[in-house]
């Protein structure tokens, strides 16, 4: 949901080319979180930085955009560049259609005196722009971000104190957002300088210094200051500056600092970053890194401690795969494994999560468990609940984070909440997760990004490690949240003497896990070979129920987002109530029968489906004749445990969902109209 990447050399001279090199290339890292425009900002054009800023926008990817700089000899590359700051930015449109206008930077005016790039939504952004509509500022695009840029022009050219920093006037147009964002400025008034913030969405800085760090966290500054108020009467009253006294990462030498939405853009240029949090302003000038913050509340960390990414380039990298979605599909024998390393011990069938263990006794005595998210993340939710009632003996709710806070659920101090999130950073889950802290619920995260903000609000959780997921279509995070629920499970019936058998059956089924996944990826010729028949089609259903309910809901995902053909989920005991009528020769269906408790019901529904001359192709378990005989098609699969039987079956649908994507010429990794990182409600 927008990528943010900026990059600042103090001392450290670079082209101009290399600048816009490693500004190019931080955003293709970031394509991921939007891909419908690009734009960058440097300084001048010419030989030296000539006190201008030089803006390149262009709708379409970063490639588009790469073009459009090296068409026209619009700068000289070949300067060289001492100090310099460069912001860039690849969108995913919420206000505006995508188009060079409404891409990012944003500025201040056509001399481009200050320029924007954010992250986020500004909800009182008409409230604003009429405010500086009377002010006679100018709007040219259709976004809700350029109030931003305007707003901190007005600010400027209304100071009454020449001495007022870049972090300031950040701080008093900070005070003014509502909405979430996370924002870099760049300003001609303020060559050489960096002024970063956010507020719900992430933001993150890395720091390179050829010289050891001389710290290891940084200070936070405090500042009282007043309260939001009105614009006129108090933003524009002169203020004393000292927000401005800097600590220093490093005293004055040469370093480079790198500000990016996510970690993946970064790990290849440093492992050494700083998460900000929500409010936090951070300012480099004269090569030194400040953090402050309006006020302190009570038990807040008065320092952010410079972290070690354990991320490796090669993790980012797409390697022989046609697409990071299908590396990602080929992951999960090793990343299942990743999610459990170190948790289970299959000798003596202990499962500890160590982000819970302390929980434990809490979350045993809780009333219910409910389980928050959206998309994939609410289908492996979906996919465990059964299993998680089995072994937890505790009522399990399984709940879409938009539509839990649209009833305003009633959540309890007793109540435990999970918030299951690949990202860390989806807005609905974000909200409804403060919206459980705030009744009092103790709350688990279970996250793959570590330095989330989920991860980072919850009370504990599990990282589920499954490494870096590229791809927009959710693939090897499903796989490992369902495992790491499976664990949690695992954890609670530890001492539960009447379920000693089930667990013993489960860990056993996670033992082989790896193997019987390879063993499901080995079949993706079959798959590729069946897609070639359905690629053509509009349509394709998807039917199972129990244990695969959840599968057949995320394999139509899977479908509809890559493939863009309508896909629908269907459980198989609804048949009869209404998607039966959709059935006939034509109308490409999957079913998903594995022996297990509903294989006879699904038995049933398949009866229903070839009486009216369905043609189903069935994902069923290995050598089972008696669905093979009436399948069109039939897709076979190891047989596992039951309850994890949904980690095998969904493969298949991931598979076929990317080569029907392939098949039908589409961009796997960038689904029209999505984004990873959905950052906004
Ligand atoms: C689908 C997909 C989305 C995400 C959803 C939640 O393939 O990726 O449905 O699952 O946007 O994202 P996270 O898990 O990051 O909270």
């Amino acid at each position: 949901m927008c990528g943010i990447f900026a990059y600042l050399n103090y001392r450290v001279p670079r082209t101009r080319k290399e600048i816009l090199t490693t500004l190019l290339k931080g955003l293709q890292r970031l394509e991921y979180r939007g891909y419908d425009s690009a734009g960058v900002a440097v300084d001048g054009s010419g030989k030296t930085d000539n006190g201008d800023i030089c803006l390149f926008k262009k709708k379409g990817k970063v490639k588009a955009l790469d073009e459009e700089i090296y068409k026209n000899d619009a700068v000289d590359l070949d300067a060289e560049l001492d100090t310099h700051f460069g912001i860039a930015h690849t969108r995913w449109a919420t206000h505006g259609e995508p188009s060079a206008v409404n891409s990012h930077p944003q500025r201040s005016d056509k001399n481009n005196e200050f320029v924007v790039i954010h992250n986020g939504i500004i909800t009182n952004y008409k409230e604003l722009k009429k405010y500086l509509n009377s002010k006679g500022y100018e709007f040219e695009s259709d976004t809700d971000t350029e109030v931003i840029p305007k707003l901190i022009k007005y600010l400027y050219d209304n100071r009454e104190n020449d001495n007022v920093s870049l972090s300031t006037l950040v701080e008093r147009v900070i005070q003014q957002l509502e909405g979430a964002f996370a924002l870099v400025f760049k300003s001609v008034h303020f060559p050489g300088e960096a002024v970063a913030t956010r507020r719900g969405s992430p933001l993150l800085i890395g720091v390179r210094s050829q010289y050891e760090l001389s710290r290891e966290e940084i200070p936070i500054q405090y500042k009282c200051s007043e309260r939001r108020g009105d614009l006129e009467e108090k933003n524009l009253r002169n203020r004393s500056d000292s927000t401005t006294a800097l600590h220093s990462v490093h005293d004055r030498k040469a370093m480079e600092f790198y500000f990016a939405s996510d970690a993946s853009a970064i790990i290849e240029h440093t492992n050494k970053v700083i998460y900000l949090e929500d409010d936090d302003i951070a300012a480099v000038a004269g090569g030194k890194l400040s953090l402050h913050r309006m006020t302190r509340s009570a038990g807040e960390d008065s320092v952010r401690v410079i972290q070690t990414l354990q991320m490796e380039l090669q993790q980012i990298m797409k390697g022989n795969f046609k697409a990071f979605m299908q590396k990602e599909i080929f992951e999960q024998p090793e990343s299942v494994v990743n999610t459990m390393r170190g948790r289970i011990c299959f000798e003596t069938n202990a499962v500890v999560l160590g982000g819970l263990k302390d929980h434990l006794k809490e979350i045993k005595r809780c009333r219910r468990l409910i389980i928050i998210g959206c998309g994939t993340s609410f289908h492996a939710g979906l996919a465990t609940r059964q299993i998680l009632e089995e072994l937890t003996e505790l009522p399990v709710m399984v709940e879409l984070a938009s539509d839990f806070l649209d009833r305003i659920t009633p959540v309890f101090r007793d109540d435990v909440c999970f918030f299951i999130s690949q990202s860390g950073e989806t807005a609905d889950s974000l909200m409804a997760l403060r919206y459980c802290k705030d009744r009092g619920a103790l709350t688990v995260g279970v996250t793959n990004t570590v330095g989330s903000s989920i991860s980072r609000e919850t009370d504990c959780g599990v990282h589920i490690n499954a490494g870096p997921e590229i791809g927009v279509a959710s693939t090897k995070a499903y796989t490992s949240q369902f495992v790491a629920l499976v664990m949690f499970g695992l954890m609670m019936s530890e001492d539960r003497l009447s379920l000693q058998k089930r667990r013993l059956e489960i860990i056993g089924g996670l033992r082989v896990l790896p193997e019987l996944i390879k063993e499901v990826l080995a079949l993706d010729d079959k798959i590729k070979f069946i897609a070639d028949e359905l690629y053509q089609q509009k349509s394709l259903l998807v039917m199972g129920r129990g244990y695969n309910y959840a599968t057949c809901l995320e394999g139509a995902l899977k479908i509809k987002e890559i493939t863009y053909m309508h896909s629908e989920g269907i459980l198989a005991g609804e048949l009869k109530h209404g998607p039966l009528a959709l059935i006939d020769h034509h109308m490409p269906v999957i079913m998903i029968i594995m022996r297990d408790a509903c294989y006879t019901k699904c038995q049933n529904a398949l009866q229903q489906v070839t009486a009216r001359q369905g043609r189903p192709i069935i994902l069923c378990c290995q050598d089972d004749t008696e669905i093979t005989q009436n399948a069109y098609k039939s897709i076979e699969l190891p047989h596992t445990v039951d309850c994890l039987q949904g980690i095998l079956s969904v493969i298949p649908l991931q598979l076929m969902s990317f080569h029907l994507a392939v098949l039908r010429g589409y961009d796997v990794d960038c689904p029209r109209n999505l984004a990873k990182s959905v950052t906004v409600e």
